[in-house]
């Protein structure tokens, strides 16, 4: 069975997740690959519902655990319904955040244990995780800047405009960089660290390259 690749971009907010995905997406099209395109929380109607309770204020007032299961629980309709299909059929997924978000900001970022989440994870997942993941990293005052910028480029009439986790908590961004720095350190073979401070064609170039070394290795 041809098998396709599943990527995933990480990073704090304004870090140019949404940009690069864009980039990259076209780029392969453009070589005819097929890209399934699609984000976390959400992907799907059930997952998408969830994201509305999730990202929203007055979504409820979770335990930090129900949180958790409830980010799992719209994961795992993702995986099941579009991300395991389209990988199947040996297109390439291209997900905007995954379990690293969670981790990031449940975990570094909020205190939850890291451990219950992975615990999670496993059992939700068992063995299936992404083939490479981009790590976007900058300064927080940076990416904060940048998503301040485009918050008022969009207005508020956009799906963009949701009410987003401690928007403009340098703290609480900085603790993000160092967890996601961290995941990337636990797991280096499928974790790649990008200085997100380049502008945007230098990142796509960089991550073209990996992208392509990967797909060699996929089918050769
Ligand atoms: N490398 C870059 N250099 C400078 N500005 C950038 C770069 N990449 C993206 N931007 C700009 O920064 C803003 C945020 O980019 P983008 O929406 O891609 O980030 P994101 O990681 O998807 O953020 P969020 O987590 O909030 O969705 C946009 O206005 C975008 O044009
Ligand atoms: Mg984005």
């Amino acid at each position: 069975m041809s098998k396709g690749l599943f990527i995933t971009f990480e990073g704090g907010e304004g870090a140019g997740k949404t940009t690069q995905i864009r980039a990259v997406t076209e780029w392969l099209n453009g070589k005819g690959v097929e890209v399934v395109p699609t984000r976390e929380p959400g992907g799907t109607p059930e997952a998408e519902k969830l994201r509305d309770l999730l990202v929203r204020r007055d979504g409820g007032n979770w335990t930090a655990e129900a949180e958790v299961l409830l980010f799992f629980a719209a994961r795992h309709m993702h995986i099941t319904d579009v991300i395991k299909p389209a990988l199947q059929e040996g297109k390439v997924v291209i997900c905007d955040r995954f379990t690293d978000s969670t981790r990031a900001y449940q975990a570094y970022g909020h205190g939850q244990e890291l451990e219950f989440i992975n615990k999670v994870n496993d059992l939700v997942l068992q063995d299936f995780k992404p083939d490479i993941t981009f790590i976007l990293d900058l300064p927080a005052k940076d990416g904060l800047a940048r998503s301040e910028r485009r918050q008022s480029e969009i207005g508020s009439d956009d799906s963009d405009s949701e009410d987003r986790f401690e928007k403009l908590d340098v703290t609480f961004h900085e603790k993000l960089r160092q967890g996601f720095l961290e995941i990337a350190r636990r797991e280096p073979e499928r974790c790649v660290i990008i200085d997100a401070l380049q502008t945007p064609s230098s990142i796509t170039k960089e991550i073209k390259v990996l992208i392509d070394k990967k797909m060699g290795g996929n089918n050769g």
